[in-house]
């Protein structure tokens, strides 16, 4: 009889941190044996096959709680403790349709191509000015990885170059409540960091209602004012930190995540070099082979079936996007790192309503960083073991000693 123990794994990926630097082995057996199971821990059920996924992400009876059953629940990563919310204190990440359609669609005026791609002398300009401190050696998160996106995300929300070093540190406060095993003190701070970011931005807001600018701020305060269809100054608010906090770690791990792949896989750093064109698949790879976003979520509306598996209304999944992303029934070869792989649909963004509004820039920002190292560097090292952040959700290192030449 096999000894086989999905509990034990599954608690093992979500607690051990000696399996965090390498979970796949462990997402890999459990895709393999027991790809759709109600672990006994919680009574979440635990998704790890690539369809099975991509299809509970884009049903409609899957979503996010309503009200009350979120009693109990902690906070979220826009930044406001999730107890006792009414749907205009969430952000859109924790919105169904029609109320998520709604915001989505008057957000997603501040994220349009042209908008994006207008940032792309700005963030060459930032990634330039950030390596050029870092010089020949030294810790690519710190210098790199981590001011980028968050000097990034400022720039596009319109928070002025001053107050950004102010507001990093709260940021990361905030990002660290959504983890699963975040502690009764690093959620209280993660609440006081989400009301210190708020009360900055309602006086930024005061600030561009009187004196707009071409930023998202005053893009969302503009549909705020619109005749029609409006945002509150309160969804403003919380769908503006849904965007800081949804888009700074997350490109921080894709960056370092990046060079640690493209140094560690030396004939595929070679290829890449040869052939720019590669730039925009190398990225696309990283995100495949080690995606910085590691689980999504889902609440049960409605009963389904998946797969054979009848999930009743009230439950809840936990969806493995890295497991997802190695599925040999989509991806060839899944644990060969391969800058040649064309269509790939990588999970990494999620997939259906919620699909990520900052994956465009996110791709920028990492093709970008790729591309200036290329041309700085010929020789790329990491001189010391990394070290991980003890974080799952958010996957990534907290500091990676590189040497360029
Ligand atoms: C590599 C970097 C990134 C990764 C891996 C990532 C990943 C994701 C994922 C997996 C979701 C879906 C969550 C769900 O299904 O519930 C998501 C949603 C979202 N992301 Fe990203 N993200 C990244 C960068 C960004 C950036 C740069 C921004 C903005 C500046 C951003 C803004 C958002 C927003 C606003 C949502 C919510 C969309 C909605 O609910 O409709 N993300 N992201």
């Amino acid at each position: 009889m096999s000894d086989f123990d999905p509990d034990a794994l599954i608690l093992r990926v979500l607690t051990d941190p000696a399996v965090i630097p390498d979970p796949y082995p462990s997402l890999r057996e459990l895709r393999e044996q027991a790809p759709i199971f109600q672990t006994a821990l919680t009574g979440t059920w635990i998704l790890t096959r690539y369809d099975d996924i991509r299809a509970v992400l884009r049903d409609p009876r899957c979503g996010s709680p309503p009200p009350q059953a979120r009693r109990g629940e902690r906070m979220g990563i826009d930044g406001s403790s999730r107890r006792d919310r009414d749907p205009e204190s969430l952000s859109m990440l924790f919105l169904n349709p029609p109320d998520h359609t709604r915001i989505r669609g008057l957000v997603s005026r501040a994220f349009t191509p042209r908008r994006i791609e207008k940032l792309r002398p700005e963030i060459t300009a930032m990634a330039d000015g950030l390596l050029d401190d870092l010089g020949p050696e030294g810790d690519l998160i710190g210098s790199l990885a981590f001011p980028l996106p968050a000097n990034v995300v400022s720039a596009l929300v319109g928070v002025p170059a001053a107050d950004r070093d102010d507001l990093r540190p709260l940021i990361t406060d905030l990002g660290v409540g959504i983890e699963p095993t975040a502690s009764d003190e690093e959620v209280a701070i993660a609440d006081q960091a989400g009301r210190e970011i708020r009360s900055y931005l309602l006086d930024l807001i005061a600030d561009r209602r009187t004196d707009p600018h071409d930023d998202l701020l005053s893009v969302l305060i503009e549909a705020s004012e619109a005749d029609g269809d409006r945002l509150t100054e309160n969804e403003v608010i919380v769908n503006t930190i849904l965007i800081y906090a949804a888009g700074f770690e997350t490109t921080t791990h894709l960056i370092g995540n990046l060079v640690r792949n493209m140094v560690a896989h030396p004939d595929q750093l070679a290829r890449v070099r040869h052939d720019r064109a590669l730039v925009p698949n190398a990225v696309e790879e990283v995100l495949r082979f080690d995606p910085p976003v590691q689980i999504d979520g889902r609440y049960v509306l409605d009963d389904i079936d998946v797969a054979g598996h009848q999930i009743p209304a009230g439950s809840s999944l936990v969806t493995s996007l890295a497991a997802g992303n190695r599925d040999p029934a989509v991806f060839e070869h899944p644990d060969h790192f391969d800058v040649g792989r064309v269509d790939t649909q990588v999970l990494s963004f999620g997939s259906g309503v919620h699909y990520c509004l900052g994956a465009a820039l996110a791709r920028l920002e990492g093709q970008i960083v790729l591309d200036r190292l290329l041309d700085r560097y010929d020789h790329w090292a990491i001189t010391a073991e990394p070290s991980w952040r003890k974080r799952i959700t958010l996957r990534g290192v907290e500091r990676l000693d590189v040497a360029f030449s």
